[in-house]
């Protein structure tokens, strides 16, 4: 049996750290165990120019505690109105790794997001050209299409149209939920990847609505049914390069979580790794973890794999987290597996 795991130090591709006193309270969480992470744009305004992604950048870097080993890796909020130059100086000077994508109205803080992809070719062109990842929320919007169904309709009828039209762009499909996501994430060459969160290995749609309403298991796309994170769970521990770990990890305070109109997102930067160690030991796939969380991501962005180390060790007596951190922006809720896990990062 496995009780001690050494890993290179992992890369979350998908992270929402927000800013001010939220940005100061949850960092530290995600600092402590990954040495990169992709930086969502959603924030209020959202980062929609290389200026504002500099800023942004540079507020982050002043609230990292002294001795964090973290490097963020920034983003460009995608507008109707964005302008290819700016992308492309951007990424020429190392300031961004990816344009993030939103459906207009998709989820938190996308009003401003993409209301026709059409509109956005001539940004989409130069990224093929510059070999810039767009990331991707695979969602539709129209309010006619049933929110379970919203990643299926949006792969059929944006997603794979665009790479038609687009075959050379390189796409992350952002945190997949469902097994047409996975068969999709399939489909494509090495310019095609899909990230999978921590809590959609996790819960399926009955954790969130069975036995009273969970709003703190409540994020978008919504987790959907059973057989879909059983294909999630398998596509993760696959050992296929094409998937690896994006956590989503989305605070919002609990007055917002615990509301009559309930923000979207699950809190899992603190116990990312020891969830995930105990989901790959499930699926006796605990040799499988490292290509996951610190080599697959690394490589779509074609950064070096971490030289340092994360150890992780499981032990007889179950991890407890704090049920909630205290933030400058006030308490947010951890994710609350709903099981014990032995599994603890060691110090
Ligand atoms: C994210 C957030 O709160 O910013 N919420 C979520 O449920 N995942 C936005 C997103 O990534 O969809
Ligand atoms: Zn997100």
């Amino acid at each position: 049996m496995t009780d001690r795991l050494t890993i290179p130090r992992p890369d979350d591709m998908h992270l929402h750290l927000r800013d001010g006193a939220m940005l100061a309270g949850v960092l530290p969480e995600t600092a402590r165990h990954f040495g990169r992470a992709i930086i969502m744009p959603n924030l209020v305004p959202p980062v929609v120019t290389m200026a504002g992604a500099q800023a942004y950048r540079a507020r982050i870097m002043a609230a990292l505690p002294k001795d964090a080993d973290f490097t963020p890796l920034m983003t460009l909020y995608l507008t109707e109105g964005t302008d290819a130059a700016d992308v492309a100086a951007a990424h020429a000077a190392g300031v961004i790794h990816a344009v993030k994508l939103y459906p207009a109205g998709a989820t938190t803080n996308s009003h401003g997001g993409v209301r026709d992809v059409t509109r956005v070719l001539p940004v989409l062109e130069k990224m093929a050209e510059i070999g810039l990842p767009l990331c991707i929320h695979n969602e539709v919007t129209d309010p006619e299409v049933d929110i379970f169904d919203r990643e299926a309709v949006f792969i059929d009828t944006v997603l794979d149209p665009l790479r038609r039209r687009l075959p050379s762009l390189r796409v992350v499909m952002e945190h997949i939920t469902t097994s047409q996501g996975v068969d999709y994430a399939r489909t494509g060459g090495d310019n095609l990847a899909a990230t999978i969160t921590t809590h959609h290995l996790i819960i399926n749609r009955n954790h969130i609505l069975s036995g009273g309403i969970k709003p703190h298991y409540y994020c978008l796309p919504v987790a959907k049914r059973e057989s879909h994170r059983l294909a999630l769970r398998q596509a993760a521990t696959s050992g296929e390069a094409r998937f690896f770990l994006g956590t989503d990890s989305a605070p919002h305070i609990d007055a917002l979580k615990e509301h009559s109109c309930g923000c979207a997102g699950c809190f899992t930067a603190t116990n990312t790794m020891p969830l995930l160690a105990h989901v790959f030991e499930e699926l006796d796939a605990l040799d499988r973890l490292a290509g996951f969380t610190s080599r697959f991501g690394a490589a779509f962005y074609r950064l070096p794999v971490s030289e340092k180390t994360l150890i992780l060790s499981k032990s007889d007596t179950a991890t407890i987290w704090p049920e909630k951190l205290d933030t400058g922006a006030g308490p947010v809720t951890i994710f609350n597996p709903g099981f014990p896990v032995f599994w603890q990062v060691t110090p």
